[in-house]
């Protein structure tokens, strides 16, 4: 987890204090540092690229706001998008479809004709799926998704490689896929499988990149085909607690470089990152609105709820909190940081030992850029807040907060209920 510095007991973010951003913008904010945001792109491309030629196709799920996009746009980066308006986003910061590759999972015909129109890559998931592209496209470069039989993840519900998932064709369909493929008109020239998000072992892995290069090896043997690019999918773990170890991705790159280039013909790599790429870059600034004592707990109650970050409510996620205003006073008591919305689940972070707390106080909530925006709603009909991106010190609106016309635009009262 980062770190960040103090000054007279103030948290400094972006070069600037944290409170003087959420006095501009008020608050919940989202916050993204640039140069964070930069600087973990550069760290994975350049570590895996050391070894093997390395495409990063950003998960944009993680965090598709413009902005965010757009600097990753600069920085060279090419995208995995999952919906056609993922890569109807990406596009429209200047990404062309060449830099773009579409994986779905239960992929309609609709979306499917849609995503070959717009001419991205295409990772086709299932046989029905492979089907039924072949009926609206052949002639087209394809990857195809495994179930690799091996599956990681922080919790349940984000682990995907695990035999019997309701992603990636099954090992045991595979050959035969690829076979069909060729058949049907398709060009095969990728094999990919993503095992899960927030792992933080690299074993699953590099196990499932022995089983993709097993499996390329074996579909060149019956079927003649020289797959050009293998793609591990996403999951590089980022630690979210302090003094958590870091996740080694130097150890990562080398053995999964070793596997493709020594074991197969294939020269290149497809990794998607999307917790590593924005995870650290933004922090979730939300005011103390009321302190509550019980018998049992202490509360403080702040401005955010699970309507603006998800996490902790969803997956029990653990996001490392702390009092901008009070950044080096020392811990008094334990707490729990609660939100606006009428559920008992809604809790941003629990048993945290802090200062005391004070109506008023800013609560910075760290390493938020992944999975945070992009997960927000506006249950309790709640607006969802604002984005801001800081840069050495300067602050620009990156996301305007929605109003309570947003809330109603798409909605209709029948005439005759008037
Ligand atoms: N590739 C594919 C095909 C994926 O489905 C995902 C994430 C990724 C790459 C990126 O995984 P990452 O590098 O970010 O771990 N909302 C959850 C995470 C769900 C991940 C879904 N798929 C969370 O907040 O933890």
């Amino acid at each position: 987890m980062r770190e960040f510095d103090n000054d007279s007991g103030h948290m400094i973010f972006g070069g600037m204090r944290a409170e003087a951003i959420a006095d501009e913008f008020g608050t919940p904010v989202y916050v993204t540092d640039e140069n964070i945001l930069r600087e973990s792109y550069r760290n994975v491309y350049d570590t895996f690229s050391k070894y093997i030629d390395t495409k990063i196709q950003y998960a944009c799920k993680a965090n598709s706001s413009l902005a965010i996009l757009k600097i990753l746009e600069q920085e060279g980066s090419c995208i995995d998008a999952v919906s056609v308006g993922e890569v109807l986003t990406c596009m429209k910061v200047g990404f062309s479809a060449s830099r773009i590759s579409y994986t779905g999972n239960n992929v309609s015909d609709a979306e499917l004709k849609a995503v070959s129109d717009l001419g991205v890559g295409i990772t086709i998931d299932s046989l029905s799926e492979l089907e039924r592209l072949a009926k609206i496209r052949t002639n087209i470069p394809v990857s195809i998704r495994i179930t690799p039989g091996i599956g990681s993840g922080h919790c349940g519900k984000v682990v995907t490689g695990s035999e019997g998932s309701k992603f990636g064709i099954p090992l045991d369909d595979v050959i035969y896929a690829y076979g069909r493929a060729l058949e049907l008109g398709l060009e095969p020239i990728g094999i990919h499988s993503h095992i899960g998000s927030g792992g933080k072992d690299i074993e699953p892995l590099i196990g499932s990149v022995s089983v993709l290069a097993e499996t390329a090896n074996d579909i060149k043997d019956a079927h003649g085909i020289d797959l050009k690019i293998i793609n591990m999918g996403g999951g590089i773990y980022v630690p979210y607690r302090p003094n958590e170890e870091e996740m080694d991705i130097e150890e990562l790159a080398s053995s999964v470089a070793d596997i493709i280039l020594n074991e197969t013909s294939v020269r290149s790599l497809a990794v998607e990152p999307g917790r590593y790429v924005v995870c650290d870059s933004t922090i979730l600034l939300t005011r103390c609105v009321d302190v509550k004592r019980t018998g049992t707990k202490n509360y403080i109650g702040v401005d955010a709820g699970f309507n603006t970050l998800i996490r902790p409510a969803f997956y029990d996620s653990y996001h490392y909190a702390a009092i901008a205003n009070k950044f080096n006073k020392a811990c008094e008591g334990k707490y729990d940081i609660v939100g606006p919305i009428c559920e008992t689940g809604d809790h941003l972070a629990r048993d945290r030992a802090l200062p005391a707390p004070e109506e008023g106080d800013l609560v910075a909530i760290y390493s938020c850029g992944a999975y945070g925006y992009a997960m927000s709603n506006t249950y309790n009909s709640r607006p969802r807040c604002r984005e801001v991106l800081v840069n050495n010190g300067r602050t620009e609106l990156i996301r305007d907060n929605e109003n309570f016309e947003d809330l109603w635009r798409y909605q209709k009262i029948p005439n005759r209920l008037l």
